[in-house]
């Protein structure tokens, strides 16, 4: 193949992987502040559904097949904008500015001592108390079938320095992916890790414990009973970390573990296992009962798997049902926890002039 049509197909296999049948949008609704938030609703070819509103970005619904074909919900939410207003943990939110926890709820960077939000006891978590999942995202339809969500985060913000552009588009393809592209710019040294927090149970109800994961992962962080990573790489061999071979989520989890004490089950980043930066297979999920099966392809350096350990039935989700513990789980692509203070890890230093780049793919069979 010469260069020109060596670039037409690359073009050509782009825009198939990217097309998205549908977008729809209404109205979902007011924020307290009187502000407009809209829903979007993409489809595919295969009737697989995804709706997403610009409050957070976050994904309420996601509608994929089970092996007899029957369309099904997977991911824990609301009905309505109201239950994204009131107090929940992230539920399908986009993360931000710094996904996952800071250490002390501060960092040091290019001598500056900076302080971020003290959300999580002592520490800082999800981006602080109005982080990127509480703001309304100035959305755009793409002709391809995308939904674009662009914030700018500005300096100060939360503690953070720098105002920080970040775009995030949604695509769904007619493969049954559903696509996140983060990006993100600076006008002033940052710090930057971005992930979506959807939490999905590939049941529709019920515990997520028969539910068998693979995760491409040697290593995980430890943590200390603050869940800061106490700055070990730990081999999982041996352990109830290992996943490299499909394991139910709950055949160890109450296992005589200081880690799973710790997280009150799994609730740790996992060092992927990989060569350079490309989009690799990070974790696989299947629930046995539905045929239904996840994967999730990541540039990203690290995974949170996180058991829904804090959910207590206290927040009731769609159809008013209360969501009870490890009734979902979390796979956060990510950055690893606490980097700015953990010079050994991967940096999460952005500076002006350059732009951050992810890519994380959820990809649906059965
Ligand atoms: C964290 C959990 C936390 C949850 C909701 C996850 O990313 O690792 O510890 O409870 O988010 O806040």
């Amino acid at each position: 193949m010469n260069k020109t049509w060596a670039a037409l197909a690359l073009i050509a296999s782009t825009a198939a992987m990217h097309a998205a049948t549908k977008i729809v949008s209404g109205d979902f609704g007011k924020t307290r502040e009187g502000e407009l938030v809209r829903i979007y609703t993409l489809t595919n070819k295969t009737g697989v559904e995804v709706k997403i509103t610009n409050f957070g970005g976050r994904i309420v619904s996601l509608r994929v097949p089970d092996k007899e074909g029957a369309m099904g919900e997977v991911v824990v939410g609301f009905d309505s904008l109201e239950g994204y207003l009131n107090e929940n943990p992230y539920f399908g939110a986009l993360i931000g500015r710094y996904a996952n926890r800071i250490g002390h709820a501060q960092f040091t960077l290019d001598a500056v001592l900076y302080h971020v939000p003290k959300n999580d006891g002592d520490n800082s978590l999800h981006g602080g108390t109005r982080g990127f999942d509480k703001v309304v995202w100035t959305p755009r339809e793409l002709k391809d079938g995308g939904l674009e969500l662009v914030y700018l985060s500005k300096d100060g913000e939360e503690g953070y320095p720098g105002n920080c552009k970040v775009t995030v588009v949604y695509h769904l393809t007619d493969s049954n992916e559903l696509r996140v592209d983060y990006a993100a710019t600076t006008d002033k040294d940052t710090v930057v890790n971005l992930t979506n927090h959807s939490y999905f149970n590939l049941k529709g109800s019920g515990d997520i414990l028969g539910h068998v994961l693979t995760l491409s992962a040697d290593r995980f962080t430890p943590v200390d009973s603050g869940l800061i990573p106490t700055g070990e790489l730990k081999a999982v061999a041996g352990t109830p970390f290992d996943f490299r071979k499909p394991t139910a989520i709950g055949a160890r989890i109450e296992n005589d573990d200081e880690q799973l004490k710790l997280g009150k089950g799994y609730d740790h980043n996992w060092v992927l296992t990989r060569t350079g930066t490309s989009l690799t297979l990070a974790a696989r999920v299947t629930e046995p009962s539905t045929g239904r099966v996840m994967e999730v392809f990541t540039t990203q350096p690290g995974i949170q798997f996180y058991t829904g350990n804090f959910l207590d039935g206290t927040i009731k989700g769609k159809g008013g049902q209360p969501i009870l513990r490890r009734t979902a789980l979390c796979l956060e692509t990510q950055h690893f926890p606490d980097s700015p203070n953990k010079p050994a890890f991967p940096s999460t230093e952005l500076k002006p002039g350059v732009e951050f780049n992810s890519t994380t793919v959820f990809h649906f069979t059965k």
